[in-house]
Order: structure tokens, then C-alpha cells, then sequence
């Protein structure tokens, strides 16, 4: 859902219903809602205690001349609500205002072009619904514009321009990653990576051929039982000058994860489409990044297949060897996930780039730590571990620091081989990341376990039901902060 920028809407504006937020004992004056009997009916009901201001808040009054509607939309108790806050109190506004005569919603943003791009964020987030797979016509979403209620309309335009690019990156990361695993499979990810080539980016993708000859080892070995063809798909996008320095990014493939031979129990299995949100996150960050014209150089990699038993699956016991020819013994094929990034680690850490990210819905454990409310944060660089942590602040995605210990490393010792590829249940998510560190040489290096914050069970503020498109916002945030001025 792409929203335009609006300049203060006039008495004869042609919509369907306005927009004005308030936080709880905010102003009651409503000057900016242009029909006059609207305005009336929004200013009794702010001084009645009929609407609070509330966060999720809404009051919908009907009343205005031809039929336009006012919607009242609460921020909750803060004087100065959060960017959260207000992103959320859009999604609110949003679907309070989505009925079916509705087609047409104007926002009155508070405050000035900041608020108006956090108004369009969760507007457009919220409005998003996955259709593809169903049968009939996806019902039609009303056209939004976004007005500063202030009339300050300022870099109003450019923040709701910016907001779009943010969404449909967000969007596409929630596509790929809803769409099941009989669809969206590696090679499908491939395809839809190379629909992004022009503006910047290059496509590059390997196959099974390829990626044996690139010596994956570890990701070859995951990719044995899957009939679907994997895919190693690297992308190249540049923004910046050639002497500016390169950000690699990763993501997690895993297009269904079974488990393997060492197979997951049934229940939820079908949640298991979405271990491939980490790659995801990837795509959706390099189209919002190319649409916002970003002055920065990103490399990203994305290894993609599925985790299946199968007679020629890789199997407990199995020793790989790793493009950076570390041996690893495989204790439990349901560790698919660091074997697949192991080898792309170890292959975007050649090619030294300045900051080296992965994401992945890594691990189970790191779902127990932090829940759905934060992403677990690993790094072997105190700045980059605290840039990070501050752009998912700032964008209302939180990614909280775990630990990088060299017990967690001695837990990943093998037996047999270098390595293992599980350490057993305990400090799960952080065994994980101390063997994913075995791969990245001497890069500035960060892991991001999406495991628990990459979807959702059920519409939660502005996200709905299924991938969340968690990281996009972080890492366009934290690459606009890096980028060339
Ligand atoms: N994709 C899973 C992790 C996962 C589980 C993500 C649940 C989201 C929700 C990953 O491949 C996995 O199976 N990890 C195992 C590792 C273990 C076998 C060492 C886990 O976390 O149980
Ligand atoms: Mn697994
Ligand atoms: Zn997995």
C-alpha cells in the first residue's frame, strides 16, 4: 500500500474519512479537520470521556457532508507518543477505517514530516493482507493520503516517500516469507531476487553444481535430501562510490525446515515455511534500499534450500567439510541453519567487507529467551553490536545483545571433526552463534536470531497474522546511518 503526501486538505476534499490522532488529555480543538459538522461531532466527543485517546483507541463518527467520516485514533498516555506508538495507533486507525464503503482515508499526521512517515509506516503495514494463495478477487484497500495536521508540510512528501520504499521492502520480506514451501522454494527466491536487478543491483545465483563447486560442504550436505534444486543467490547493490566500503548481509534460507532425518516433531510443523525470513529480510532489504536510492555499497547472500528426510539425506554422524575446510560433524540434522550459513559466512568474509550481518531464524532457544519481543543480538564488535541495537531502537525493532563466549565455543567442539553442529539444548541460541563465529575470520561480524520476531500467530498492532518482514526497518535504518552524506 503506497500512500501519497498530502498539503492541508481543503473543506471540499474529496474522501472518505479523516484521520486525526490524540494522545490521552491531548488538545480537543480539531481545527484541521476541514467539514464543519465533523469537526463538531470529533470536538464533543474529545471533551466527553466517550474517546479517551488510548493506545488502539478508535471512534468512528459518521455525520460529515457527503458522507465523509471522522475517525478519532488514540496514542495512548504519553504526552509524546513513541514512533511505536504512532505507527501502531495508524494500524489502528487503519482498520477502523477499512469498511467497505470506504475508499478513500485521509491521515492528519500530528507533528511535523517524521510523524507523518511513522503515520505511513503503519498504515501501510497494517493494510498489507496476503491474498496470493487464495482463490476470488483480494478485496481492494482504500487509497491513503497523509497530511500533516499542523499544515507544516515540510519534507512531509520525502518522509512518506521513504515510508513506502520501507513498506513494499517489508511487504516483499512478508510475501516470501507467507508464501508456503511447495511455492517458495529456493529456486523461486532466486527468481524473485533477480527481479530486482537494475537501479543498482546485480543478480548472481548458483545452483547445486555451483555450489559444490564453490566447496560448500556444510550447505551442500543440507541440500542432499531436497528434490527442490538449492540456490546460492548473491546480490550486489551500489549506491555509493567504488572506494566506499562494502556491508555484507546474509540470510537464512531454509525454504521448510522438517528437521531432516533427526525430524521435527508434527506440531507447528507448518510454521517451518518461514525459516527462510532471514533471507527473506535480505530481498525485502536490497528493494527498499535500491527504491530509496541509498548511497551505500551492500553485498548480500542468501543460501536457500529445504531440510528433508529423504534416502539421500544427510544424516547424523555425517562429517562436512566447510568452504573455509573446517570439518563438522553433523549430531542433529534439525541444526540445518548454521551449516547453510557457515558457507556463505566464510564466503562474503573473502571478500573483506567493511561489516558482515547475517539474520536467521536460528534457533528454538532464542524464541524461550526473548519471546516475540526482541531479536538476539550477537557480535564480536562493540560498535557494530551497539549500531545495531540503536537503529532497531529507533525503528521500533527491537534486537537485544546475547553473549559471545569462548565456553559456548568450547561447547561446538567435535568429536570426530573441528566442529559439531549442535551443542545440545542449553544457551541454545548461543552455541549457535559462537559456531557461526568459527566462519567469519576477522570480519566485524553480527548475528541476528530472528527466530521469534519473524512471524506472528495473529495480527499484533501493525503486523498481521504471519511474517512479520522483522529487520527490514533495522537494517534500512542502520544503512542509511552508514551511508554516504
Ligand atoms: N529453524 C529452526 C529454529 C526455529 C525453531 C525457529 C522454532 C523458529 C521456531 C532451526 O533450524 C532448528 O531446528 N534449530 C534447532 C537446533 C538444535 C537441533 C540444536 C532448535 O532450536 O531446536
Ligand atoms: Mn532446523
Ligand atoms: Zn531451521
Amino acid at each position: 500500500m503506497q500512500l501519497k503526501a498530502l498539503k492541508a486538505p481543503g473543506a471540499s476534499h474529496r474522501t472518505d474519512a479523516f484521520v486525526v490522532f490524540r494522545t490521552k488529555g491531548g488538545a480537543r480543538k480539531l481545527a484541521a479537520v476541514p467539514d464543519a459538522a465533523l469537526r463538531k461531532a470529533g470536538e464533543a466527543a474529545l471533551k466527553s470521556s466517550e474517546f479517551g485517546g488510548g493506545a488502539g483507541e478508535t471512534l468512528l463518527l459518521h455525520g460529515g457532508s457527503n458522507g465523509r467520516r471522522l475517525v478519532l485514533a488514540g496514542c495512548g498516555d504519553s504526552k509524546k507518543p513513541s514512533g511505536d506508538d504512532l505507527r501502531a495507533a495508524a494500524a489502528s486507525a487503519a482498520r477502523a477505517a477499512s469498511g467497505d464503503n470506504i475508499k478513500r482515508v485521509t491521515y492528519l499526521s500530528p507533528g511535523g514530516a517524521a510523524e507523518a512517515g511513522l503515520v505511513a509506516e503503519g498504515v501501510g503495514l497494517a493494510l498489507y493482507s496476503f491474498d496470493a494463495m487464495k482463490s476470488g478477487k483480494a478485496k481492494k484497500v482504500a487509497a491513503c493520503e497523509v497530511a500533516p495536521e499542523s499544515g507544516k508540510s515540510e519534507g512531509v512528501a520525502a518522509a512518506v516517500k521513504r515510508a513506502n520504499a520501507i513498506v513494499a521492502g517489508a511487504c516483499l520480506t512478508r510475501d516470501l516469507g507467507n508464501l508456503p514451501g511447495n511455492v517458495a522454494n529456493a529456486a523461486y527466491l532466486a527468481k524473485r531476487a533477480r527481479e530486482l536487478a537494475g537501479g543498482g543491483v546485480t543478480v548472481k545465483v548458483h545452483d547445486r553444481a555451483g555450489i559444490n563447486r564453490l566447496k560448500m560442504g556444510a550447505f551442500a550436505a543440507v541440500a542432499l535430501g531436497s528434490a527442490n534444486e538449492p540456490r546460492f543467490i548473491e546480490m550486489k547493490y551500489r549506491g555509493a562510490k567504488k572506494s566506499a566500503p562494502t556491508i555484507a548481509l546474509v540470510g537464512k534460507g531454509v525454504t521448510f525446515d522438517t528437521g531432516g532425518i533427526s525430524l521435527k516433531p508434527g506440531a507447528k510443523m507448518e510454521d517451518m515455511k518461514f525459516d527462510m525470513c532471514g533471507g527473506g529480510t535480505v530481498i525485502g532489504t536490497m528493494h527498499a534500499i535500491k527504491a530509496l536510492k541509498l548511497k551505500v555499497n551492500v553485498d548480500a547472500y542468501v543460501p536457500a534450500t529445504d531440510n528433508m528426510p529423504a534416502a539421500t539425506a544427510y544424516r547424523p554422524g555425517d562429517i562436512v567439510t566447510a568452504r573455509n575446510k573446517k570439518t563438522i560433524e553433523v549430531i542433529n540434522t534439525d541444526a540445518e541453519g548454521r551449516l547453510l550459513l557457515c558457507d556463505a559466512l566464510a564466503y562474503a568474509a573473502e571478500k573483506k567487507p567493511s561489516c558482515l550481518i547475517d539474520l536467521a531464524t536460528l534457533t528454538g532457544a532464542c524464541v524461550v529467551a526473548l519471546g516475540d519481543v526482541a531479536s538476539g543480538l550477537f557480535s564480536n564488535d562493540d560498535k557494530l553490536r551497539s549500531d545495531l541495537e540503536a537503529a532497531g531502537k529507533a525503528v521500533g525493532e527491537m534486537a537485544w545483545p546475547l553473549p559471545l563466549h569462548e565456553t559456548f565455543t568450547k561447547m561446538m567442539r567435535g568429536t570426530y571433526a573441528d566442529l559439531k553442529n549442535s551443542g545440545g539444548r542449553w544457551g541454545g541460541a548461543c552455541t549457535a552463534a559462537a559456531f557461526l563465529e568459527q566462519f567469519v575470520a576477522d570480519c566485524t561480524w553480527a548475528h541476528i536470531d530472528i527466530a521469534g520476531v519473524a512471524w506472528t500467530e495473529k495480527d499484533k498492532g501493525y503486523h498481521r497474522v504471519g511474517a512479520t518482514g522483522y529487520g527490514v526497518r533495522l537494517l534500512v535504518e542502520f544503512l542509511s546511518r552508514r551511508a554516504e552524506s
